[in-house]
């Protein structure tokens, strides 16, 4: 059973104030791809649903993205950088091993009086990271806080694997959450889980203690993600309907009262097969992974900042992210905006 913590007695919320995000503009398309490898725009649209994803030039690192997030996020909502108190970025593929891209990004910002730091959780570190502000906000500890979703994944991926080369894109988002003691009900409730039984089945193993950077790999393809593509897949859809089922019976909502599901964009086909099994119609689905591919812990801000400005998600909707990925880990939230 996954672990959970249902919104306590406290009046104090964590409410979602403001969004942003922001992707590479560099393209890559399935017809580069098919010159790449041994593959087809006709075979990854059908099994995937992306067609173009945005990749990173050498210069853009995982920091610049999540920065650039950070400020759209910022001036949506209004809030100057200095009054945050805290900045978590959600992130596998870092700046660096150290110090934390979160203090790259405090330092771009001028978020001088922010504590900062990274999650990893892969997809699902953007989920996870709202579970924690908003246990700081209902305790009143902090009173505004920046959560990003940043990744450059097309920096670890190899080029030459087929199976996973086509999946990936990079990009960023962000949101802005205020402690509120209005009666806004921002994070209703979070959801979430891991199993490391299942580390294999996604994994990027160089450059930790297990295999250090300067010692020869004894497998070369280890500094790049490895995927066990069809394993993802059956957990994925699990995961994704036991976490949105979970938080529908802990908020006694149905599916009546939600707006929008924010999924984590990993497949198209992974999404319509949860939705089929939660009974939920098309358009209470967003999937824009056509236009980025997966971007691990950037997909769910991404997906939502698209949502809100293009009106799918207005102030008052109640709507529900969702995220499975590598560990295994997965979780949701159910939020009013
Ligand atoms: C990767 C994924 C698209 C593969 O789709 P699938 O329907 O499961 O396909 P399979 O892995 O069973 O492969 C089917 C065939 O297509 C081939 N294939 C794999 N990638 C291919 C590609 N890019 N182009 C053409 N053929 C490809 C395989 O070699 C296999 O051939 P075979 O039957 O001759 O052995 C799908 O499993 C997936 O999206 N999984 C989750 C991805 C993931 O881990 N995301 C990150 C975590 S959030």
């Amino acid at each position: 059973m996954p672990k959970d913590t249902e919104n306590g007695p406290s009046t104090s919320r964590a409410v979602v104030t403001g969004c942003g995000s922001f992707a590479p503009l560099k393209l890559l398309t399935n017809d580069d791809l098919a010159k790449m490898v041994d593959t087809s725009d006709e075979w990854i649209t059908t099994r995937t649903g992306i067609k173009v994803r945005h990749i990173t030039t050498e210069s853009e690192t995982t920091a610049f993205l999540a920065t650039e997030a950070g400020k759209r996020a910022l001036e949506y909502a209004g809030v100057d950088a200095k009054e945050l108190d805290l900045i978590i970025v959600a992130t596998i593929t870092p700046e660096m091993p150290f110090p934390s891209t979160a203090c790259f990004v405090q330092e771009a910002l001028g978020a001088k009086n922010a504590w900062v730091f990274d999650l990893a959780a892969a997809c699902s570190g953007f989920v996870y990271a709202l579970h924690i502000v908003q246990q700081f906000m209902e305790n009143g500890r902090v009173n505004k806080a920046l959560v990003i979703g940043a990744e450059t994944l097309t920096k670890i991926t190899n080029w030459q694997d087929r199976s996973s080369c086509i999946l990936f894109g990079d990009g960023a988002g962000a949101v802005v959450l205020e402690r509120r003691t209005d009666g806004s009900r921002g994070i209703m409730y979070s959801t979430l889980g891991a199993d490391g039984e299942y580390w294999e089945a996604l994994n990027c193993q160089a450059h930790g203690s297990r295999h250090p950077a300067p010692r020869p790999l004894e497998d070369p393809e280890k500094v790049f993600m490895q995927i066990k593509g069809r394993e993802v897949y059956q957990q994925a859809v699990r995961r994704i309907v036991d976490s949105v089922t979970d938080c529908l019976n802990r908020c006694n909502l149905t599916l009546d009262d939600v707006k929008m599901v924010v999924s984590h964009q990993m497949n198209a086909r992974i999404i319509e097969s949860a939705a089929k099994r939660l009974g939920l119609p098309d358009e209470k689905v967003f999937v824009n992974i056509s236009q980025y591919g997966n971007t691990s812990a950037a997909s769910v801000p991404i997906a939502f900042d698209e949502c809100v400005r293009t009106g799918r998600i207005q102030k008052g909707d109640v709507f529900i992210f969702v995220a499975f990925g590598a560990g295994v880990t997965w979780g949701a939230n159910v939020i009013e905006f």
